[in-house]
């Protein structure tokens, strides 16, 4: 094993709120260590494209509070290739890095374990993606953030459903995973919630619907994951307005603003305590492996592991989901 002396890290893959604070934890980590950081623009790409620069203490200053990624982030298709990954590689070698740390979610750490395996460069990765979709970490970089916005915008949207009786859906972001929807569907205090762990046909749904309208509910916010598989908001705004044409029907598709804003200061806490564990675990002679926090504890998982399971829906939340939405 070579001496660990140059550390790179780089953001891929979708931003999450937090980025930033895991990319200035893991700078000044590697400053408190004595070892010289080298950040990487724009994810893989930089690698590739030898897009990369030492940084120091003050070079992340002001940068906590910051949404995004100063560094910026791609979904570099060149890097799928083993030759991409060659020259990325070769570029490492040449600005003599040790280690790579990778924030990002679970195709960046595919990546990351395809570049470990196919030429040794010791990788370690830090969840970084609103969708909280990565097995080994109870919380990823960014999705606390997503709820609190999710949560504050249909907290909005509630006004005017309830001033117009009128039914919402609202589409929010998880990829093929339901965390999102879940929590703020609750939080939010949702008439339904729909996510793609949980399978639930146009008919059941219209059935719930017929229920809340028997318990005397004049509007409703029905959450949706995006992921979700009883046919997407549209779909199922037609089927409502098709079945109870009584029903006044509108439809939000949160979108991007869910990725975007300053981190909530659980994001801040939770980067910078990642970034930091990612440069000891460097330092420990770990690699292969991602950074995470499990029962408030730093915990560390092979990225082969984390890649291919998948976080469960706990479910007494979906329980807990449908007693308050009586
Ligand atoms: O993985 C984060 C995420 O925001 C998902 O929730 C969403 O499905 C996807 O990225 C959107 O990706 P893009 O910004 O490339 O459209």
């Amino acid at each position: 094993m070579t001496e660990l002396k140059r550390v790179g890290v780089l953001t891929s893959g979708g931003d999450a709120p937090g980025m930033n604070a895991a990319i200035r934890a893991t700078v000044r980590a590697c400053i408190y260590y004595g070892l010289v950081p080298v950040v990487i623009q724009e994810g893989y790409k930089g690698l590739i494209e030898n897009h990369m620069a030492v940084a120091d203490a003050r070079s992340v200053a002001n940068i906590i509070n910051q949404g995004g990624t100063f560094l910026k982030s791609a979904r570099c298709q060149e890097f799928r290739s083993k030759e991409g990954r060659l020259k990325a590689y070769e570029n490492a070698r040449a600005a003599e890095l040790d280690g790579l740390v990778v924030i990002g979610g679970d195709g960046s750490f595919t990546g990351a374990m395809l570049l470990e395996e196919e030429h040794g460069l010791p990788c370690i990765g830090v969840p970084g993606t609103i969708d909280n979709d990565i097995y080994g970490t109870d919380f990823t970089i960014g999705y606390d953030t997503a709820l609190n916005t999710v949560v504050e915008a249909i907290d909005k949207i509630r006004d005017t459903a309830t001033s117009h009786n009128r039914l919402f859906f609202i589409e929010v972001m998880g990829r093929d995973a339901g965390f999102i929807a879940l929590n703020t569907g609750i939080a939010s205090g949702a008439e339904d919630i729909l996510i793609p762990e949980q399978e639930k046909t146009v008919e059941l749904f219209m059935e719930s619907l017929q229920k809340s309208g028997r318990a005397g509910k004049t509007s409703s916010i029905i959450v949706v994951a995006e992921g979700d598989r009883s046919g997407g908001v549209f779909e199922l705004s037609r089927a409502v307005e098709e079945n109870f044409p009584e029903y006044e029907v509108k439809v939000t598709v949160l979108g991007h603003i869910q990725r975007g804003g300053k981190p909530t200061c659980f994001d801040r806490v939770l980067a910078s305590r990642l970034g930091v564990a990612a440069v000891e675990a460097l330092r420990n002679g770990d690699s292969d492996i991602m950074v995470g926090l499990h029962d408030l504890k730093v915990v560390k998982t092979p990225l082969e592991k984390a890649i291919s399971k998948h976080n469960q829906i706990d479910s007494h939340l979906m329980k807990v989901a449908r007693i308050v939405s009586v």
